[in-house]
């Protein structure tokens, strides 16, 4: 016998307090909030045979692209399958999902996922685990289409429809329809103010079109709802600091790195690599990030022994080359070029984009910027194929044009710059960029006119600002 969830999705379960339990657990774990892991375990204690718990703990050990939670992810599989009928068929479905995960096929998986919905559309764990799976593959339309195949099947009655609009405003906004984007992350924060996947949505198409100001009150003003016990906050904090990044506010970027962003020795992949990402923009800048290279190197440490998702593997040799442990870096390239022999998804990410980024990262390190520029320049426009956002990649393409006005490459950098103004005229930083280009090239008077538009947008950005109260140990 089966009993439904609160959707309507049927669960193999005849234990009715634990059913209450893993929807607390679901609740939990589509808001990112703390612990859904902590109630399954409750639930698997009272009931090892409860497959739906194991659905969802598999759910969240693939999504968390850590090669160390392969055991717990690799047990749960095993307990579905080993329940045979006995699990209803969309957990089995589920099992299939994720043990192709476990054999290396990721697109695979994350396609597994996404046909469940066919037959579930309200299995609002499948839904997350295919969506944020094609956030890990690069998957940008599906981002937006995936959410879309099954929102008219949802409304305001079927608990959780916030979080399918979250989702899809983050899609929207994947695909460039910002201003769409924004209407229905606004209106999923409406229903749910607790859904930081909506916030992140809306701070998004404010980082891409440049409304820095707008990003930083947007998310001062949602603090309380997104920040708290919540294990996404990292990142959205670590939005908040590529809106000060822009106006030039190092310190305050630092300060934020220390208090938010990187608050503890985690060795979760998807903490570093935002803590990796934000040093090494600073780092290309020039700035001083003091002995933080070293204490994110030595988090990293282990992914060099063994690589597993291209995306994070770059993002640690990022921390070894910033940490001049350029041994460490080359044992991963070594490890990512194992990799990259195989037939598997990460593979093919490994092979395509990975290497050649994590090369360039290397080159940089060592003021080879001309190698630096020829790794980048045939793979920026495919990048997106090893995952991640718009807004993680323009890392890319940051370490490209510095690495073009350090090699004295100015028609390049002209270019490329030209493409971030055109694109980002509010970016303060990238009228600076402009600036360097045109007194690099000789044209004082243009030089001139990049600079006092980069002080015009970052004067704009920065009245009335008050301070954000982001301090060392706040
Ligand atoms: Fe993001």
């Amino acid at each position: 016998m089966s009993l439904v969830d609160c959707r309507g999705v049927p669960v193999s379960t005849r234990n009715v307090r634990c059913l209450q339990q893993y929807e607390q657990a679901v609740e939990l774990a589509v808001g990112y909030y703390l612990d859904p892991l902590a109630i399954l375990q409750e639930i698997l204690e009272d009931d090892a045979q409860f497959a739906a718990a194991h659905c969802l703990r598999a759910a969240l050990m693939l999504t968390a692209t850590d090669k160390s939670v392969l055991p717990m992810l690799r047990e749960s599989v095993e307990a579905i399958e080993s329940l045979g009928r006995r699990a209803h068929e969309r957990e089995r479905a589920h099992a299939a999902a994720a043990r192709a995960w476990l054999q290396g096929d990721f697109a695979g998986s994350i396609r597994s996922y996404g046909d469940i919905l066919h037959d579930y559309p309200h299995d609002l764990v499948a839904l997350q685990t295919a969506h944020i799976g094609d956030f890990l593959l690069g998957e940008s339309t599906m981002l937006r289409d995936r959410i879309a195949q099954v929102l008219p099947q949802w409304d305001e009655s079927i608990p959780g429809y916030s979080y399918v609009l979250g989702m899809y405003a983050f899609g929207l906004e994947e695909t460039g329809a910002y201003s769409r984007a924004e209407d229905i992350g606004r209106r999923a924060l409406e229903l749910n103010g607790r859904d930081p996947w909506a916030v992140h949505a809306v701070a998004h198409v404010m980082e891409m079109q440049g409304r820095l100001r707008e990003g930083i009150d947007f998310l001062g003003a949602h603090e309380n709802a997104w920040a708290r016990n919540n294990a996404f906050a990292f990142h959205n904090w670590w939005h908040l600091a590529l809106f000060y990044l822009d106006i030039g506010d190092t310190g305050q970027v630092l300060a934020l790195y220390d208090a938010k962003v990187r608050t503890a020795s985690s060795q979760a992949p998807l903490e570093m690599i935002d803590a990796s990402a934000l040093l090494w923009r600073l780092h290309i800048r020039g700035v001083d990030v003091g002995e933080r290279w070293r204490a994110l190197a030595d988090a990293w440490q282990p992914a060099a022994e063994d690589a597993f998702y291209a995306f994070n593997d770059v993002h640690a040799i990022m921390a070894f080359a910033g940490a001049h442990r350029l041994g460490l870096a080359r044992k991963t390239i070594a490890a990512m070029e194992r990799q990259a022999a195989g037939t598997h998804t990460n593979a093919l990410m490994t092979r395509e984009v990975g290497l050649p980024v994590a090369q360039a990262v290397i080159s940089f390190a060592l003021g080879h910027y001309a190698e630096c520029i020829e790794s980048l320049l045939p793979i920026r426009t495919i990048a997106h194929r090893f995952g991640g956002s718009h807004a993680q990649r323009d890392l890319i393409h940051l370490t490209l044009v510095e690495a073009a006005l350090r090699a004295g490459k100015i028609k390049l950098a002209r270019a490329l710059v030209a493409e971030r103004t055109q694109l980002k005229a509010a970016s303060p930083f990238n009228w600076q960029l402009s600036a360097r280009v045109s007194d690099a090239i000789g044209e004082a008077d243009r030089a001139a006119r990049a600079r006092e538009s980069a002080e015009t947008r970052r004067r704009a950005h920065f009245a009335g600002l008050g301070a954000w109260g982001v301090g060392p140990g706040s």
